[in-house]
């Protein structure tokens, strides 16, 4: 099986939990380095809710830095009324000895891109505040990256408006510096983000384990469902931002397409992912208009199967 060298940018937050417990445990994934930023939690909080699932996962050292306290032109808006003022719906983890890196994420991610032995995967699964500075900052990186691999926007309905999803609506400007790069881009998107859930059998299972990772992901997975707002919900048992992560481990369960992509910056649709999915596409330098950027986005998957995939990493950890 090939290893994915990667690095991860996030915002922890109950699935970004779910993510670093899927990436740390995953044999062909090797987590080089994590950077922070603000998003479903303030920067401080993000950083130590990474921390403190490293410790349930009993990860080995890995780098963790912090970077951005807030978008590039925006004011940060935290997605408390999903995860909580915490991040992490309410759930109490044991304190932390591990410390943040004393390089700011964009160094800390430069740094890890870079010196590497072989070119990395970015999976960003969070605004991406921190990414744009680092392709702005060091252009260089460009040539180390295998992909940028994001979750965020949606080829369909966002969930903060009716069009944007939140990680690309928290810093629009971010998302199309990474769209325009010209790093070879994946968009896993709010439609398929939604579909990929555990069944809550499994979620119970694992709440009920001995092993704290596998608790902590049962916890996590019963959270993913019913808002820290106390309303009443379904259970869901979306796995969230962990779904990028099982698309970089199994292609093969997902369909994707390449298709012009760009951000919409203004107006009511200000942080809209507009996936040009028409199948004849309209020639936009004929036209006069700016070419957009094709990226590859994630269409579709076989739900069973990558659930599946999640569950067996999980399972994993007390084997
Ligand atoms: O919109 C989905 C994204 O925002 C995810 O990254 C998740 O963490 C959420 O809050
Ligand atoms: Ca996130």
């Amino acid at each position: 099986m090939p290893v994915h060298p990667i690095v991860l940018d996030v915002d922890t937050g109950t699935d970004d939990a779910l993510a670093i417990l899927y990436a740390v445990q995953h044999p062909d994934v090797d987590v080089r380095g994590i950077s922070c930023v603000a998003g479903n939690a303030s920067l401080e909080q993000v950083v130590a809710n990474t921390h403190k699932v490293l410790d349930a996962a009993s990860a080995p050292e890995i780098p963790v830095a912090a970077g951005a306290v807030k978008p590039l032109i925006e004011r940060t808006r935290q997605e408390e009324a999903f995860h909580g003022e915490d991040g992490l719906g309410g759930i109490v983890l044991p304190g932390t000895e591990r410390t943040p890196s004393r390089l700011t994420a964009v160094e800390l991610l430069r740094q890890q891109i870079v010196d590497a032995d072989t070119t990395v995967t970015l999976v960003g699964l969070a605004p991406q505040t921190n990414i744009a500075m680092l392709l702005t900052l060091h252009p260089e990186v460009a040539d180390h990256l295998e992909r940028i691999l994001f979750m965020g926007g949606s080829a369909g309905t966002g969930n903060i408006t009716a069009v944007a999803e939140f990680n690309v609506w928290q810093d629009p400007e971010a998302a199309t510096c990474v769209i325009e790069s010209g790093v070879p881009v994946t968009m896993y998107g709010l439609d398929v983000f939604t579909r990929l859930t555990v069944p809550q059998k499994h979620a119970e299972r694992f709440a009920a384990s001995d092993h704290p990772a596998q608790r902590l992901a049962g916890e996590l997975l019963l959270r993913r469902g019913s808002r820290a707002d106390g309303s009443q919900q379904e259970y869901v048992g979306q796995i969230g931002d962990a779904g990028a992560l099982v698309y970089l481990t199994h292609p093969e369960l997902f369909t994707t397409a390449s298709h012009p992509t760009r951000v919409n910056l203004s107006g009511i649709g200000r942080g809209q992912t507009i996936v040009d999915r028409r199948t004849v596409a309209q020639d936009a330098a004929e036209l006069g208009r700016d070419p957009w950027r094709t990226i590859e986005v994630v269409l579709d998957l076989d739900v069973t199967k990558a659930a599946q995939a999640f569950i067996d990493v999980m399972n994993a950890y007390a084997a």
